[in-house]
């Protein structure tokens, strides 16, 4: 059993190199062939204009609008809520989390945040300029209806 396992792996591990190196599993490598170092990509700027963007899905978390560079999120501290939470909001004019950020998962409400959206950038994540790698082709459910409305008449 182990002899079979050993030379599974071992044929896995060779078609695995062979396949890197015509540069076809890695999609992050490109053709760049496995010995060689690809030439990093340029560092992007994080989007900070404030601008909320539309959202592509019913419950979709909203993208972050503004810089999150050393914002401090662990066991000692959460810098989100520092703005977002209930009692920082009006001071800060940041939109509060929704209710579902204050409830356990069978939908109880807490007085803190529940734990489960302690770690925000699990979800939210800021936006950069970089170029699409892939195009977007999602259309809004509001905007097929209309199409379809439109056709029917
Ligand atoms: C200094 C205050 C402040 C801090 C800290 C902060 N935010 Fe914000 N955030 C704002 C404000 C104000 C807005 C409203 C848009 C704007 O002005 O950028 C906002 C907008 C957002 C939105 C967009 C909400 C929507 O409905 O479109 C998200 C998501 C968000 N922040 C997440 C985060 C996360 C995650 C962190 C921590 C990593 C964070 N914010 C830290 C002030 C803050
Ligand atoms: C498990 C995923 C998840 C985590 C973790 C999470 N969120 Fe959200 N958040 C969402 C989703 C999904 C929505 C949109 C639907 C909703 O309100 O539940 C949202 C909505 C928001 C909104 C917009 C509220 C509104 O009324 O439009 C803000 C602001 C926000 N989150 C901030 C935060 C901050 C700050 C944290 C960390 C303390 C956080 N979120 C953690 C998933 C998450």
């Amino acid at each position: 059993m182990m002899r079979m396992i050993a030379t599974a792996s071992a044929v896995l591990l060779i078609s695995l190199g062979v396949f890197a190196q015509e540069g076809q599993l890695d999609a992050l490598r490109g053709q760049v062939p496995l010995l060689e170092e690809r030439t990093p990509e340029p560092l992007y700027d994080a989007e900070n204009d404030d601008r909320r963007r539309s959202r592509a899905y019913p419950m979709q978390p909203p993208t972050i609008p503004h810089k999150i560079d050393n914002y401090q999120v662990d066991l000692n501290a959460n810098r989100c809520m520092s703005c977002h939470s209930r009692q920082r909001v009006g001071e800060t004019q940041a939109p509060m989390i929704s209710v579902t950020h204050y409830m356990d998962r069978d939908g109880n409400f807490l007085a803190e945040l529940s734990p489960r959206r302690y770690f925000c950038d699990q979800c939210h994540v800021p936006q950069t300029d970089a170029p699409l790698a892939v195009e977007n082709r999602f259309v809004d459910i509001a905007e097929i209806l209309r199409q379809r409305r439109e056709t029917q008449e």
